[in-house]
């Protein structure tokens, strides 16, 4: 599978955070180089509260996990990123995300990522006691007023009793169909956002496309056109009145 398109995946210190390699495998499954950037709270847990887990992490990605500002002398390790996932993303983050504030690398990539015009979409994890706070609302708003995708609710994360959180319910799916181009969607099937993340269609049992006319403006990316070209056995694009055939990797006309 091509990387061409890097996803970085913003973690804060919610219970979530332990469950990082899901969210990670199931958008690499559908080529994305993802890139983990921690919260200072979120990398404290993975570090202090398991063993080896950011070092996991950091092979899985096939890139240094950051947490912290760099040092001006020091270079960039990480790609630029094509779109961002906040998730889990905490109360407190959101409310300094929502104001503007900056204090730690995970606030300055996603503050400024608004002015980049950079897709985002955002998956809270919080209890409903946090969310009744009036304030809560207005971040949500303010985010989803800025063109920021802000998951919480209906076909989202839903807040739960206090103490009553199940981490393995967190609705990544949700969070990674919001980033799926149209050809990561026909390749991996009808998804539940509610249910557990989705895996790939094995190959022989993605049906075989034999003639695929695109009429009207030309929505595929490069990269998606390539998930579907390796995906399908033949493609025909219809361009016109002229036709270009594609098989497997190759381009025949
Ligand atoms: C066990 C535990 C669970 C927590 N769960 C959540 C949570 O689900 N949502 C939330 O917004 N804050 C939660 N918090 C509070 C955050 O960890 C805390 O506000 C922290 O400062 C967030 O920092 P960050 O936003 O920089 O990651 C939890 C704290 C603890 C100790």
């Amino acid at each position: 599978m091509t990387t061409d398109r890097t996803l970085y995946l913003i973690a804060c210190a919610a219970p979530p955070a332990r469950r990082l390699e899901v969210p990670i495998r199931a958008a690499q499954r559908v080529g994305w180089d993802v890139c983990l950037i921690l919260t200072p709270s979120a990398h404290r847990r993975l570090t202090e509260d398991a063993e080896d887990e950011i070092e996991a992490l950091e092979e899985i990605t096939g890139h240094p996990v950051r947490w912290q500002y760099k040092l001006p002398s020091q270079p960039d390790v990480l790609p630029p990123p094509d779109a961002i996932l906040v998730a889990p993303l905490t109360n407190n983050t959101l409310a300094k995300w929502a104001t503007a504030i900056s204090d730690t690398l995970a606030l300055g990539l996603i503050t400024e990522a608004i002015g980049l015009g950079l897709k985002i979409v955002a998956l809270l994890h919080l209890n409903d006691a946090q969310a009744a706070h009036p304030a809560v609302a207005r971040h949500v708003d303010f985010l989803r007023e800025a063109g920021i995708t802000v998951l919480l609710g209906d076909g989202g994360f839903t807040p739960h009793k206090p103490k009553q959180g199940n981490v393995d319910a967190f609705p990544w799916q949700a969070g990674l169909n919001a980033l799926y181009t149209e050809a990561d969607q026909y390749r991996l099937g009808p998804l539940d956002p509610t249910g557990p993340i989705a895996r790939p269609a094995a190959p022989q049992d993605v049906p075989h496309v034999a003639r695929h006319d695109l009429s009207g403006p030309l929505g595929l990316t490069g990269a998606a056109l390539e998930v579907g070209v390796r995906r399908m056995k033949e493609l025909h694009l219809v361009m016109g009145s002229s036709t270009a055939t594609f098989s497997g990797d190759r381009a025949a006309a």
